[in-house]
């Protein structure tokens, strides 16, 4: 289902290819639980990082998938590299993978970077964040997340409350949760929407109160000031008294809803700090969940997708099993 890449949510093939991501992950979280959470499935194989901007969550969960999978990993700390003497992307890139590379995975400030490096490369690239533009494993998590805890996402009704405007995530998310059946409906102030939301499958409110006791799952975001070139607030504890979600609004959703967070989170500005620690709060989950989810899309990229898993190492005899299946054998079952 997936290709050499995975760029974009597009890339993963609507809600088959979402769902097969999903399925495999079950598996991946079983590795997870394991006294020892290491199979040999990306045993020889070797993945980058190339990290053009901040991560805590992200960075790790790769690193953390790419080692349980036995892959061997290069760390490239942009900080302290070449980059800083002027070295273009492309020759960046280029000179990493003539270390020999399987798999680089990206993020960059610039939307479209992991694409431009796709054209440069052979090796297998995996967006982990490109500007405002996509963070494809985040949607995979968060859907895998939801569906863990609410059973499914089809007819469900998500809220995606804050600043959607310069947020990969939002843009991710709406696709991969509309894609699985999922109503979403934006809460945020004008000045934080995009300019148009033209193609977007979305209802837009401005009204957070009227909107909590409707759905299924709150997802906040984080004001991301360092993406912001002027004054969109007039300010902060301005956007908190009308789109935070403090406890008082905590109240107004259902019992079963839960609210979820991609992290950093900003405590006290979108989410007030003891609602991100209710029992309904999924923010760990999110994060537990997103080592297993990377997992799979390595494996997919590496070991047993279509393109290259007729050469992948738990796949040599190239007979058409089901990715399923080869899932089960890399991980034992
Ligand atoms: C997000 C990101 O970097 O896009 N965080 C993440 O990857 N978990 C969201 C953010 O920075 O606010």
């Amino acid at each position: 289902m997936i290709g050499r890449h995975l760029l974009e949510v597009e890339d993963l093939g609507g809600a088959e290819g979402i769902e097969e991501v999903l399925r495999l992950t079950d598996s991946f979280v079983e590795v997870s639980e394991r006294a020892i959470p290491k199979v040999p499935a990306l045993r020889g194989r070797t993945v980058a990082w190339l990290f053009y901007e901040d991560s805590t969550r992200t960075r790790l969960s790769f690193e953390t998938a790419a080692k349980r999978l036995s892959a061997d990993t290069m760390n490239f700390s942009v900080g302290s590299s070449s980059v800083k003497k002027g070295e273009s992307l492309r020759d960046t890139a280029r000179t990493i993978e003539a270390m020999g590379i399987d798999a680089i995975v990206v993020r960059h400030a610039s939307a479209g970077a992991p694409h431009r490096i796709a054209g440069w490369v052979d090796a297998s690239v995996i967006n982990a964040g490109d500007g405002w533009h996509q963070h494809p494993t985040q949607a995979l998590l968060d859907c895998y997340t939801i569906r863990q805890h609410l059973g499914g996402i089809a007819g469900r009704h998500i809220a995606i409350i804050g600043d959607i405007k310069h947020s990969r995530v939002a843009r991710s998310d709406v696709e991969a949760f509309t894609a699985l059946g999922a109503e979403v409906t934006l809460v945020a102030p004008p000045t934080l929407l995009p300019p148009s939301l033209d193609g977007w499958p979305v209802r837009v409110s401005h009204d957070l109160d009227a909107v909590l006791p409707t759905v299924d799952v709150a997802y906040l975001l984080r004001m991301q000031r360092e993406r912001m070139t002027e004054a969109l607030l007039p300010s902060l504890r301005e956007y908190t008294s009308t789109y935070g979600l403090t406890i008082r609004r905590a109240e107004l959703l259902r019992p079963d809803a839960v609210v979820m967070h991609p992290g950093p989170m900003n405590r006290g500005v979108e989410i007030a700090a003891d609602v991100a620690d209710l029992p309904c709060s999924l923010i760990l989950d999110q994060v537990r969940n997103g080592v297993a989810v990377r997992m799979a899309v390595l494996y997919l990229l590496l070991g047993a997708g279509t393109s290259l898993g007729a050469t992948g190492p738990t796949d040599p005899s190239g007979s058409p099993e089901t990715t399923q299946t080869r899932a089960e054998e890399a991980t034992g079952e």
